[in-house]
């Protein structure tokens, strides 16, 4: 047998501990964050707190990214001071909702995440090299992953009972100026974020079966 990296028989048992203790997602918690789950447009004024926000964020970091590049960065929009300068940049009908939620992130990436890889990516900082003079296949790159990432992001502040509301109605380079100056991010889309009035959820729309867009080849 090969040598093990530093922490792999660690990662090894820990698989290997999971697949005793589970084998399959409890169906009500598959409900929560992806079954039963709705896009929410409207809040209760239940307060969000900060350690559910970074109990999500936790469970969330552990979703895959290539070359583990982590590019999603994030603006967490809470005070009345916050809401007001963004506003102003969002389309008019997600005005409201946007005033109303607790919180709203920035979902953002960084076009620079590979001047992270001394830490990210020990095992071959030199991968740094790739991107660094390549702008494309860092933006490409950059706003592959952080999607992902928001996607993790959405699934687990479900999985920890909040709602979250998409929205890409809004002036991404306005944004950019008014709250990622000076940074190499770029804003992607908005989350609000908060426990949703479900009295407010739209029904649900068709969803493609899976023949409708597969090819088993
Ligand atoms: C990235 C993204 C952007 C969205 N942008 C907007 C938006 O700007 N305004 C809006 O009202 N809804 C927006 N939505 C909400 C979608 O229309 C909604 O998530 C979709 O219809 C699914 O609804 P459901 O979760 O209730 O099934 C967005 C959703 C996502 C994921």
């Amino acid at each position: 047998m090969t040598d093990l990296l530093p922490g792999q028989a660690e990662a090894i048992a820990e698989v290997n501990d999971l697949r005793q203790a589970i084998s399959k997602g409890d169906p009500r918690t598959l409900d929560l964050i992806l079954g039963k789950a709705h896009t929410h447009f409207a809040w209760t004024d239940r307060k969000v707190d900060e350690t559910t926000l970074r109990a999500a964020f936790d469970l969330a970091r552990m979703g895959p990214t290539s070359m583990n590049c982590q590019p999603m960065r994030l603006v967490w929009v809470r005070s009345a001071e916050a809401k007001a300068r963004l506003i102003p940049h969002m389309m008019e009908g997600n005005r409201e909702k946007t005033a109303k939620a607790p919180v709203t992130a920035i979902v953002a990436h960084d076009t620079a995440f590979y001047t992270q890889f001394g830490r990210n990516f020990p095992i071959n900082p030199g991968a740094a090299g790739f991107f660094a003079g390549n702008a494309e296949l860092a933006q490409v790159t950059a706003f592959r992953n952080a999607t992902l990432q928001a996607a993790y992001l959405i699934i687990a502040l479900r999985a920890h009972g909040l709602d979250v509301g998409g929205m890409s109605g809004f002036d991404n380079p306005a944004v950019d100026v008014e709250f990622l100056g000076g940074t190499t991010f770029k804003s992607n889309f908005l989350m609000n974020v908060g426990y949703g009035d479900a009295g407010t959820v739209f029904p649900r729309l068709p969803r493609f079966a899976f023949d409708d867009v597969s090819q088993i080849v």
